[in-house]
């Protein structure tokens, strides 16, 4: 693994015939610069010795590499993914969550002390402090989102933490992460039980990970919920599919926040926040919402229709990096059936398989490469666990919490500049202050 912290992008001398190379030359001078291509990427710091006032225009970043990272690789064209060389399906199989989080964060997996000591200090770190959950979430208005709750939680989580701000200490640094991956299951289940009019459960940490979620969420009069072990498992796996995705929109927020070295807390408030839109973690929730207005098989041609005419989208399909069958997809729709075994089936699945079947033979969708993303079927199984629909984007931000810090991490360790990107100014040019009586 190459260091990252070094530049990556040597210039050559002009002239000198490479195999892997681009020629940009400036047209209105005659002057060209030949860049080298380094793991796909040009880099821009060689364009902007030829042309340093002339800016890429990449608005929503779709041709711009904005970091090198060493975390997650995605190849979208053949639908693969891999948590730090791993293929995601032996990860699905085999691990658990908090194992991955460990090998996000640090690199590798864990040996089995290793697992022990980080095991323990998540399990041992999930109380959050009472004022946050009397006078923080209490305050919220009775029917309050859930996300909201959470993204101003997390903001609000580096308020109790204010050692938080010395990201440049290791001891600091690692204390802030066990607490982010280890509370947030906590808040979620905190918000869930505060407008749902239920009492809040205090973790119970002879359980692990994902069965003590589910015990803050279901709990109620029995003295020790326990988790149906196909479904413990089930939301497990469904936490290492959501874990990380490089460079998503939640991701390059918490890095663009990060890198003005803001608190941990802060970083994962914004990330959290860019999660919340239904283009993004909101997606399974806008797929049920949509399945449910379906309502019947018999409408699934007409909605089809309508997506082709433009005047809907068919949520959970297509996403920005994959265009094939999206890996996780197909790890949902086998779990889905383990899932369905205990709960029973969802009754909008055989709308969802008949939506599925005919866009996959439509050539609208074919030829746009639009496939069912994650969230085509992970909310019919959230749906089926008893988790109300507003739950589902805090049900992705409670792992992808651990992607988030190993991106934060990493950027810090790359001793990154802060994002500030360029702009092309179309606006007015410059113009005289008018008084408010001359302006009609
Ligand atoms: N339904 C119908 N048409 C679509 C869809 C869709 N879901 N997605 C893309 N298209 C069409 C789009 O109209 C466009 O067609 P044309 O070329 O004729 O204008 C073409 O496909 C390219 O679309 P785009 O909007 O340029 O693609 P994008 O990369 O900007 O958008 C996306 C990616 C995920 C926002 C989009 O596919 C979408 O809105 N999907 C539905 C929402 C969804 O499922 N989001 C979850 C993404 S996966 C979870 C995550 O990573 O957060």
């Amino acid at each position: 693994m190459r260091d990252l912290s070094v530049p990556q992008f040597p210039m050559r001398p002009r002239g000198e015939v490479m195999a892997d190379t681009v020629t940009i030359t400036d047209n209105r001078t005659g002057e060209s610069v030949e860049i080298p291509i380094i793991d796909g990427g040009v880099s821009a710091r060689d364009w902007k010795g030829l042309l340093p006032d002339v800016w890429f225009y990449d608005p929503a970043f779709i041709q711009t590499a904005a970091c090198a990272s060493s975390i997650t690789y995605l190849d979208g064209d053949n639908g693969v993914l891999r948590y730090r060389g791993y293929p995601i399906e032996q990860l699905a199989e085999k691990s658990s969550f908090l194992e991955v989080a460990y090998l996000l964060i640090h690199g590798e997996l864990p040996n089995e002390s290793q697992l022990d000591v980080w095991t323990h200090d998540i399990t041992h770190h999930t109380f959050i402090h009472e004022n946050m959950r009397k006078r923080f979430l209490e305050g919220f208005h009775y029917d309050a989102h859930p996300m909201g709750m959470l993204v101003s939680a997390v903001a609000a989580l580096s308020t109790f933490y204010p050692e938080a701000k010395n990201i440049f200490d290791p001891e600091s640094r690692k204390k802030q992460i066990v607490r982010l991956i280890a509370k947030m299951p906590t808040l979620a289940a905190a918000a869930h039980r505060f407008y749902s009019g239920m009492p809040f459960v205090y973790p119970d940490n002879s359980l692990d990970f994902a069965g003590n979620f589910l015990s803050m969420m279901w709990k109620t009069a029995e003295p020790r919920y326990a988790a149906n072990p196909a479904l413990a498992r089930a939301i497990d796996v469904l936490f290492i599919l959501h874990a990380d995705h490089e460079q998503n929109c939640s991701t390059t927020a918490m890095r663009v926040v990060g890198s003005s070295h803001s608190d941990p807390y802060s970083a994962c408030a914004a990330a959290s926040a860019a999660l919340y839109g239904p283009r993004h973690g909101g997606a399974n929730e806008a797929v049920v919402r949509m399945l449910t207005e379906i309502g019947d098989m018999a409408h699934v041609d007409d909605y089809v229709r309508r997506v082709k005419a433009g005047e809907v989208r068919l949520q959970g399909f297509g996403h920005r990096v994959y265009k094939s069958y999206d890996p996780r997809a197909k790890i949902i729709k086998k779990i889905s059936d383990e899932v369905f075994e205990v709960t029973g089936k969802n009754k909008l699945l055989d709308i969802a398989l008949k939506l599925e079947e005919v866009a996959l033979s439509d050539d609208y969708f074919l030829s746009r490469k639009l496939y069912p993303n994650v969230d085509f079927y992970s909310g019919l199984i959230y749906q089926a666990m008893g988790f109300p629909i507003n739950m589902f984007p805090v049900l992705f931000a409670i792992p992808r919490t651990a992607g988030w810090l190993a991106h934060w991490v990493e950027l810090l360790d790359q001793d990154s500049k802060i994002a500030r990107p360029r702009q092309l100014y179309v606006g007015h040019p410059l113009r005289d202050y008018a008084p408010i009586s001359d302006r009609g």
